[in-house]
């Protein structure tokens, strides 16, 4: 860190601290039990959901928006899906403190070229149709239970809720069917990922996903009428346990 001034390194720190500690340090803006390394590993050094590199890409066009954003903005953006909260003040220390740690985490990186993030790594995939009742007992036979509770959440566990009142809201780019299967398939069980197939994974994601969670209360923008269609909200919940609606109707799942 020596090529950083001393008041650098000091935000640096903090934004690795609330990276790691942001239910218990910003308990005004968090509305669940998760922390940023909840799903971005090792506070965005790890494998799953890796930001080494990120702000090489921002300013971008996001769909959500139907405009380019900036890293801030995307980091609230988390903060009021995943973390099913509130947005923290984009002038101040925290936000700084964020974008500093991000800088650090990228300080190697030349180029966006560099840097293929996760939703990146697999557009357009064939997803296996899912059977979630074969999820619930995989969920079981691979042990996920002994970090996530036997209800998904908890405190008392290693590792973060998965659903109910302490996980992430439905608006949350982890309700997507897609990138839920892609992040079991490809990082859990943690230590050893890659383990599972694809239909195993697809089945847990199922599972998962169709159990309870915090409704996004924000407005669901994209004015491109580019909306991915595979998040999985109350509605789409229902339609798919009462089979209005099969898992196949969505684009990046098998046809049937
Ligand atoms: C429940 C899991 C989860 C949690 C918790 C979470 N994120 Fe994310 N984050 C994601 C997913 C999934 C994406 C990608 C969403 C997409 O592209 O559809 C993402 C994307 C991002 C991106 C953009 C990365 C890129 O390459 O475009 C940033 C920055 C980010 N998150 C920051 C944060 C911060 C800061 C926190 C904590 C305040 C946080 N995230 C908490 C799941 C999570
Ligand atoms: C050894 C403990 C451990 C086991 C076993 C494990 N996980 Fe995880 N899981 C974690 C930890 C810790 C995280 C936080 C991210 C990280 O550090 O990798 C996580 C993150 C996750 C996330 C993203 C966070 C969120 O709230 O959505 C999902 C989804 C997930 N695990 C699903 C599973 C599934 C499904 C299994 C079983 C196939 C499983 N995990 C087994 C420890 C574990």
């Amino acid at each position: 860190m020596s090529e950083f001034s001393e008041a650098e390194q000091e935000k640096i720190k903090l934004g690795h601290q609330l990276n790691t500690r942001t239910n218990t340090m910003l308990p005004e803006n968090v509305g669940n039990n998760l922390s940023c390394t909840s799903c971005h590993a090792g506070a965005g050094r790890g494998e799953n959901l890796n930001l080494i590199g990120v702000t090489k890409k921002y300013p971008q066009y996001k769909k959500r928006e139907g405009r380019d954003v900036t890293l801030k903005e995307r980091i609230n953006g988390c903060f009021i899906r995943s973390m099913n909260g509130k947005e923290i003040d984009s002038d101040g220390e925290e936000m700084e403190a964020f974008i500093s740690y991000y800088e650090y985490l990228s300080k190697n990186i030349e180029s966006k070229d560099q840097y293929a993030f996760m939703t990146e790594k697999h557009k357009g995939d064939n997803i296996p149709i899912p059977d979630p009742d074969q999820g619930e007992q995989d969920f079981k036979r691979y042990n996920c239970i002994s970090c996530h509770g036997s209800s998904g959440p908890t405190a008392a566990f290693r590792g973060p809720a998965l659903w109910g009142k302490d996980s992430f809201n439905d608006g949350a780019g982890m309700s997507r069917f897609s990138n839920m299967q892609y992040y079991i398939k490809n990082y859990m069980p943690k230590g050893r990922g890659g383990t599972l197939t694809e239909q195993e994974a697809s089945n847990i994601a199922a599972y998962i996903l169709l159990q309870d969670r915090p409704k996004f209360t924000g407005v669901n923008k994209f004015p491109n009428g580019d909306k991915p269609d595979d998040y999985i909200n109350e509605k789409t919940r229902e339609a798919l346990k009462k089979k209005y609606m099969k898992w196949s109707d969505f684009d990046r799942v098998q046809d049937e």
